[in-house]
């Protein structure tokens, strides 16, 4: 079986098609409760265990940010903006269609990709330059995605309709999140 992790993932149904056998998987999130820590480190476990198996980067992108959005609590959108050589273009992401162009310094996103640092904004009101995709937002948290050569891949951005959802603990949890992505995502791997 291509994904074996029990508590995060379960065939539902194997049936042979023509000469082929096809497994049907259903996916199953549930929303994390305990502490913050213990919520990323769930989070990490299920993350490297959902990407393992799969060298794809856009299917690895859609599952990471899909996994995110229905694990964490008070989020209404979780996505990536990837680095094209000019600029930030949105990627794969759960939540409302966004903004698809972010110059680099531009909003959060493009501020995290210019100095390379985690910008947590407990409120993206008083975030100069903030751009506004979805109204419901109040707060973001957004980690640069460098890889190993140095370069810029892009950013990982996570918002809530809440005002201060996030704090120093999500930052470390999303930036651990962050090097699984690009362990096992980005950075060129042997064969799966
Ligand atoms: N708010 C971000 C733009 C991206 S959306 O939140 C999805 C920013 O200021 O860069």
């Amino acid at each position: 079986m291509l994904w074996s992790n029990d508590f995060l993932l379960s065939t539902a149904m194997t049936q042979p098609v023509m000469a082929h056998t096809i497994a049907i998987m259903s996916f199953t999130v549930q929303q994390s409760t305990g502490s913050k820590a213990a919520q990323y480190d769930e989070l990490i476990a299920q993350a490297r265990s959902l990407l393992s198996d799969e060298t794809d980067r856009i299917a690895n992108a859609a599952n990471f940010s899909a996994l995110v959005y229905h694990t964490l609590p008070d989020l209404n959108w979780s996505g990536f903006y990837f680095f094209d050589g000019v600029e930030l273009v949105v990627g794969p992401f759960q939540g409302k269609p966004a903004c698809v162009r972010i110059a680099l310094g531009k909003g959060v996103c493009g501020t995290a990709a210019q100095t390379r640092l985690t910008q947590v904004v407990q409120d993206v009101h008083a975030f100069p330059g903030h751009i506004a995709c979805d109204s419901a937002s109040q707060s973001e948290v957004v980690v640069p995605l460098v890889a190993k050569d140095g370069s810029l891949a892009g950013v990982w951005d996570v918002d809530s309709p809440s005002v201060g959802r996030f704090d120093a603990d999500d930052a470390k949890g999303m930036e651990a999140l962050c090097q699984v992505f690009m362990e096992l995502a980005w950075e060129p791997r042997a064969s799966a």
